[in-house]
């Protein structure tokens, strides 16, 4: 049973779909996309209680929780105390993502490289430290907030009205009372994602994500408007680098707090002129980015989730394809702000036959698909290079077609 309704859980469920240990898939609630490999169960993804009534009528054998919601929410921990099979951390592990302070202090006890940075509780003591440092500063809320709790400040009053809102009007509630305030870090982001069975850990291939509404990283910043992997400027010896000196550290640092891990480990690294260095960590599977590396691996992907969830990773030698994966999301006109759902989409059945869509915010009515959500669908191409894949994807979006319907053309462009 997948846990969730964007494109990352139609993904989750399509490459679920394809083991042969797999008899039948669950979408809890999913969306217009899952019904084609998974039954659909009309049920939120943090009604905890009717999850786990609905694994436990439906004989579920492991549920996969896509978003951080349930997460938070104690999922986890409520699935293993009735002895269901489960795969995602506990509420403790899931700390990591849902207190930038805790994943901050984490990092500075065990000494993995992130951004100089200091925490702040109190609104005078923030100030006052705005106005002693030098601009750009990043200000985080502690909290989650949706990806909208991260500001960049080029001056030291864009800083301050910032903040003020934050701790001063609660504008973000109780995500905004704790404040970090970082040094601004320069370079390259990238995503490195690790399955950790606690102990062990096996990285997936790296992928970048596009944050930014609109081309060029103008605009307001979103959940996600496309991917790609394998970026050509964090190759495989960077990659063991980040995983040895972040994210196998922090998993065994997570232990050293009784906070162990299982799940899916998301280090966002800014890759520096000084090495790869912490931006946030999430405690789940990204979105955009597990579009365009699922379709790379080559595994079944219960064998490897179902040896995270039992400790014996060790025993697991991923295999991913050498081909690249461009992935360009479709939004809905007006995303991230306020948007009409309800419309039609067409040309699903227009696409060359080696172009993957992924669904998010689609619902199936009467035999039509329609829009239900900001970011609607993603569109995956593969090719030998991030180049390839990217023509390959470019030359069907236009196919696609709902009203107001909007998607980035620079996705994939400077890998
Ligand atoms: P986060 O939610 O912490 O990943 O922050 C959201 C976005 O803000 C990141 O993807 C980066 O683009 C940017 N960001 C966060 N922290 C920093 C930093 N210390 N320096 C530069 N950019 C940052
Ligand atoms: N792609 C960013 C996230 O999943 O949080």
């Amino acid at each position: 049973m997948v846990v969730g309704s964007g494109g990352r859980e139609h993904a989750l469920a399509w490459k679920i779909r394809e083991s042969p240990r797999v008899e039948e898939v669950y979408a809890a609630p999913g969306n217009g996309g899952t019904k084609a490999v998974a039954h659909n169960l009309p049920i939120s993804a943090h009604d905890i209680s009717s999850l786990l009534t609905a694994a436990q009528e439906y004989k579920v054998d492991l549920t996969v929780v896509g978003p951080e919601g349930p997460l938070v929410l104690g999922m986890v921990n409520a699935f293993r105390e009735k002895g269901r099979s489960i795969f995602g951390p506990t509420r403790e592990g899931t700390l990591i993502e849902s207190s930038k302070a805790f994943c901050k202090m984490l990092l500075s006890k065990y000494a993995i490289p992130q951004a100089r940075g200091t925490i702040f509780t109190d609104f005078t003591d923030a100030a006052r430290f705005i106005q002693e440092t030098k601009p750009p500063l990043v200000i985080k809320a502690d909290g989650l907030a949706g990806g909208k709790g991260v500001m960049i400040a080029s001056s030291s009053d864009e800083a301050l009205i910032y903040v003020s809102g934050l701790m001063q009007e609660g504008k973000l509630g109780d995500a905004g009372k704790k404040v970090i305030i970082e040094e601004c870090l320069e370079g390259r982001e990238v995503s490195l994602l690790a399955f950790s069975d606690g102990h062990d850990i096996l990285p997936m291939v790296p992928a970048c994500d596009y944050k930014r509404a609109y081309n060029q990283d103008q605009g307001p910043n979103t959940g996600g408007m496309g991917s790609y992997s394998p970026p050509r400027f964090f190759d495989d010896a960077e990659a063991h680098r980040a995983t040895e000196d972040i994210l196998r550290p922090v998993v065994r640092a997570m232990n050293r707090e009784g906070r162990e891990f299982r799940g899916v480990l998301y280090a966002g690294l800014m890759v520096t002129s000084d090495g790869p260095k912490v931006l946030e960590f999430n405690a789940r599977f990204g979105d955009p980015e597990t579009q365009v590396i699922l379709p790379r691996l080559k595994n079944d992907l219960i064998d490897i989730m179902l040896a995270t969830v039992q400790g014996r990773l060790d025993n697991v030698t991923p295999e991913w394809d050498s081909d690249a994966c461009v992935g360009v999301v479709m939004a809905s006109g007006g995303y991230p702000q306020s948007y009409t759902p309800g419309l039609p989409i067409t040309g699903l059945n227009r696409l060359d036959e080696d172009i993957m869509v992924f669904q998010g915010g689609t619902v199936e009515r009467e035999g039509r698909l329609l829009t239900n959500g900001g970011r609607v669908l993603t569109v995956v191409g593969r090719g030998k290079d991030v180049a390839e894949a990217r023509e390959r994807v470019y030359s069907n979006v236009n196919r696609l077609q709902f009203e107001g319907c909007r998607y980035r053309q620079d996705i994939g462009l400077m890998s």
